[in-house]
């Protein structure tokens, strides 16, 4: 569904970052990435995504055509782009041209299930980092995308938020999505499947 194989980046030539990285990601299979601040995790998300164009990367790449992506990165100020919390979840749906039925329900139950009911009047620009991350989070629950990823998404939650982040993504392996997730706590990463680590620029299953 998704394949690395061989595929080595650096943004500056003197500088090798991923050197020769093989993975392959089946359909519905979770998987965690944990490595050292720098190793290059994100920049392989963004390879992943699209961020970073195919024509920069070395290597075979490729992934099924049809697969719908959805991210969240790590940096969540450029993520957040209406004044108005229910306007940013709604705004993907809307775009997407769900029937007022489907945005409703679907935001039924990503409000519920991330428990952000009490956010939904909120202005964006005055939510705590972690309230940011399970608004984002729920923009993104409610595209139903064929696979996340997610750089770092519980880096600014409280327990109570981890809890329910993890839950929401243990419902999507239930789904049959598939996640690739990127954190430093390796608690975070408890449901993945495959677990990999990269080091000097390769990755390891660990
Ligand atoms: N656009 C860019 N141009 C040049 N260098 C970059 C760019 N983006 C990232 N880098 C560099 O590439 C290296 C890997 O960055 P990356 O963000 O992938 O690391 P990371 O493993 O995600 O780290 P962290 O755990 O801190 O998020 C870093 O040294 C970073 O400074
Ligand atoms: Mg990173």
């Amino acid at each position: 569904m998704v394949t690395l194989k061989n595929i080595s980046f650096s943004y500056k030539k003197e500088h090798p970052l991923l050197n020769a990285i093989n993975l392959t990601i089946h359909p519905g299979e979770h998987i965690g990435i944990m490595g050292p601040s720098g190793c290059g995790k994100s920049t392989l998300l963004k390879i992943i995504n699209g961020t970073i164009e195919k024509e920069r990367v070395k290597g075979e790449f490729s992934k099924s055509t049809e697969l719908t992506f959805g991210s969240i990165y790590q940096n969540l100020d450029n993520q957040i782009i209406f004044p108005n919390v229910l306007d940013e979840i709604v705004f993907g749906m809307e775009n997407l041209c769900y029937s007022k039925q489907q945005m409703d329900e679907k935001l039924a139950e990503v409000t519920q299930m991330l428990d952000i009911g009490h956010l939904l009047e909120e202005e964006t620009v005055h939510l705590s980092g972690g309230e940011k991350q399970l608004v984002i989070m729920a923009s993104i629950l409610c595209l139903d995308v064929d696979v996340l990823i997610l750089d770092e998404c519980m880096s600014q939650v409280d327990e109570k938020g981890k809890k329910l982040i993890l839950h929401a993504i243990k419902a999507l392996k239930k789904k049959g999505k598939t996640v690739i997730m990127v954190d430093h706590d390796r608690t975070r990463l408890e449901s993945v499947d495959t677990l990999y680590q990269i080091i000097d620029g390769n990755l390891k299953v660990i």
